[in-house]
């Protein structure tokens, strides 16, 4: 059973933190690519210039769209201040969209990352295998756990195909589960 909030005080914070640093919630435009049941919405969004959210599941809200937020974004990516990722397990691939399909020229970004429990059990996504030369090691590999950290690097990094870089940027473990980590980020896209 998957939890929607482990640490909700410190998802709320860093999402606090990005809104001030892009000038203030009545000021930014924020697309929530899993907006779920609209905790977060409920906690931070209330007061901002444009809300959307996307979720698989059927919310009766009135700025949420339900469906795959892989085909949603498609259609709804440009205008967005702050991109919201607060995915179950695995941000990575969605993130990346993100950036590939934004015409904001300076954005943030938050990110719920469930890789290291994945990295622990070997099971890791197509996308961040690619990303990181995964492919040689199957099965159980808690091996590359302790990269984890220069795994989250090398995916961010990864972004500058994009033309993105990264101005500032917080971390906070949850205090509820080591597995996951969030993470702030205020960006950049030339291109
Ligand atoms: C961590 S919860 C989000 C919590 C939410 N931000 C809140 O405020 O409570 C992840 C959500 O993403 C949704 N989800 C998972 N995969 C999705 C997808 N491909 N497209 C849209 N929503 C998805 C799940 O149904 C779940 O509600």
């Amino acid at each position: 059973m998957s939890t929607d909030n482990s640490d909700i005080e410190a998802k709320v914070l860093l999402r606090r933190w990005l809104l001030d640093e892009l000038g203030g919630a009545t000021n930014c435009n924020v697309l929530e690519c899993y907006g779920g049941l609209g905790h977060i919405h409920d906690a931070v969004y209330t007061e901002v210039k444009k809300h959307m959210a996307f979720e698989l599941r059927k919310v009766n809200r009135p700025t949420w769209l339900q469906g795959d937020n892989r085909v949603l974004l498609t259609k709804n990516a440009k205008g967005w201040d702050l991109y919201d990722v607060d995915a179950y397990a695995d941000p990575w691939r969605l993130a990346a969209s993100c950036h590939r399909l934004t015409d904001s020229k300076r954005y943030g970004m938050a990110i719920t990352d469930g890789l290291f429990r994945s990295l622990n059990t070997g099971v890791v996504n197509g996308f961040v295998r690619q990303r990181i030369s995964y492919n040689g090691i199957t099965g159980n590999s808690g091996l590359i756990t302790r990269w984890y950290e220069d795994i989250v690097k090398w995916l961010i990094q990864d972004w500058g195909r994009y033309g993105v870089s990264v101005e500032k940027a917080k971390k906070i473990k949850s205090k509820n589960s080591h597995l996951v980590t969030y993470y702030g980020l205020i960006l950049r896209k030339d291109a």
